[in-house]
């Protein structure tokens, strides 16, 4: 083409490629833009593969919709105050004290995720959760895994993912604040990957004039980002052959807890589930069941009320297990489905409020959703996996998630329910606490659960110090 210098060739090229797809909406605003936005809308436009985009995006809308599957329940290890064996259970305690003893395990925590519903700014785990304190729910975490590193003699290794959205925020807050006190060579972060959102009718959207809106890969993606970065290797290279797998959002999240990664490692898993009680029929939470055959999670959103109120001769919920998102998978098994991600680990497609421009290019925050996110499930890999463990959690110990900004799930239902977690881990050590509501902390390097606040030997909390911190307060 004489007389085109080449960045206008290469437009005219991914101009003519986008059209082909029906996707040249992207440049409408091409004549607007200066040299530096083309180039940076030419780049980000150039690295999309338009005909997986449609493929995946048809597969993932066929999917949307179809008839909801035929549900069973599974076989679930039960807690010992819901008539399980107690016996097994102190046997799985030791068993996975021993492998965390061994260096057998590393900590998975992902992090990506962009906290729409929470509309926090900044990454979920810089949100301030320490009622009293008000430290970080990163900063919380550190503590857990310093207290794991002391009791079991060995480094925890801790991989935390991050995505475009969150990775520099992320990475400045442990850069601040010295890892929180964990050597920065056992604290790894890496990426996930992105991949675009789409209109109703299958288009891009843009989020400026100039970008494409794109949105973290889903969960789900951290099994193949661990493939990707490297970060699958250096867990190997340390010796580590189990992964214990949380969301970053849960500040009840008891990392690496030893019981359960003992039943992980008796049944020789290679994927494990947590699961917790379902408060209600309606609760907003995906259940564990066998689907047409297959073990899995079946999003609130896709049981029928048949089997969302079905009950068993007991008058108990049948689909009872509500996934807590807390998985152990082996690293091997990590890396055979990372390796055939698309077989199973497929795209779903979510309708979602996305912040866009309108044609004369002004901000648009939508009130109802105007498009679609494409994102990968972590716990499609149950379906996988040979075998399975699933186990059940204390809810009122484990499980308190903060997605919306008020009301259920919350920070102040999550603040709440901590308190309330350690209350129970003081009255069972038998240690006193002032009269009347109050606020609790403890920090969990140096204590993580009734045990050890026993083993403290302290009677009142007044003795305890910065170790469990007691605050009058009339909301609590
Ligand atoms: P959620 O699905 O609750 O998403 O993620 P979110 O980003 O926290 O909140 P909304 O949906 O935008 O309101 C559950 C966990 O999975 C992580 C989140 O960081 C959270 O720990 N996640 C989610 C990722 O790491 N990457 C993703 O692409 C999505």
């Amino acid at each position: 083409m004489p007389g085109k210098n080449r960045g206008q060739q290469n437009f005219e090229k991914t101009l003519g490629r986008f059209r082909d797809y029906g996707q040249d909406r992207v440049f409408r605003f091409w004549d607007r833009l200066d040299e530096q936005q083309r180039q940076r809308l030419l780049d980000q436009a150039t690295a999309v593969d338009l005909a997986t985009l449609e493929r995946t995006h048809a597969a993932a809308t066929g999917r949307t919709g179809s008839r909801p599957p035929k549900l069973e329940a599974v076989p679930i290890v039960r807690l010992p105050s819901h008539g399980g064996d107690a016996a097994a259970a102190e046997r799985a305690f030791e068993r996975g004290s021993q492998g965390l003893a061994e260096g057998r395990v590393a900590a998975l925590v992902v992090a990506g995720g962009q906290a729409t519903r929470l509309g926090f700014d900044g990454p979920k785990g810089a949100y301030p959760v320490g009622p009293i304190s008000e430290r970080t729910l990163f900063e919380q975490q550190a503590q857990k895994i310093r207290g794991l590193r002391r009791r079991s003699g060995h480094p925890l290794p801790w991989y935390i993912m991050t995505s475009a959205a969150t990775d520099v925020a992320t990475r400045a807050l442990f850069a601040d604040n010295d890892s929180f006190g964990l050597p920065s060579e056992d604290v790894t972060f890496f990426q996930q990957g992105m991949v675009q959102s789409l209109d109703f009718e299958g288009r891009m959207m843009l989020e400026r004039p100039d970008r494409i809106f794109e949105n973290p890969n889903g969960h789900g993606g951290s099994l193949t980002a661990l493939l990707s970065s490297g970060a699958l290797d250096d867990i190997e290279r340390r010796g580590v052959d189990t992964v214990f797998y949380y969301q970053v959002d849960n500040p009840l999240i008891r990392i690496a807890d030893p019981t359960y990664l003992g039943f992980h490692l008796e049944a020789e898993a290679e994927m494990s589930c947590k699961v917790i009680r379902k408060c209600d029929p309606m609760e907003k939470v995906g259940v564990v069941a066998r689907a047409d055959g297959k073990i899995g999670v079946i999003e609130y959103s896709e049981i029928d009320d048949e089997h969302r109120f079905a009950t068993d001769e007991n008058g108990e919920l049948e689909f009872w297990a509500g996934n807590a998102a807390i998985h152990i998978f082996s690293t091997a098994f990590i890396r055979r489905v990372a390796e055939h991600a698309d077989e199973f680990l497929p795209y779903h497609a979510s309708a979602k409020r996305i912040p866009t421009i309108d044609d004369e290019g002004r901000p648009v925050q939508p009130s109802e959703p105007n498009g679609r996110k494409l994102e990968r499930f972590v716990f499609d890999a149950l379906g996988a996996a040979r075998p399975v463990c699933l186990i059940e959690g204390d809810r009122s110990l484990e499980y308190s998630p903060i997605k919306n900004a008020e009301g259920t799930d919350s920070p102040t239902s999550a603040r709440r329910d901590l308190i309330a977690a350690y209350r129970s881990w003081l009255d069972t050590a038998g240690i006193e606490l002032p009269k009347g509501g109050v606020a609790i902390e403890i920090d969990h390097s140096r204590v993580d659960g009734p045990d050890e606040a026993r083993q403290l030997g302290i009677r009142r909390c007044a003795e305890a110090g910065e170790t469990i911190r007691v605050q009058a307060r009339e909301d609590a």
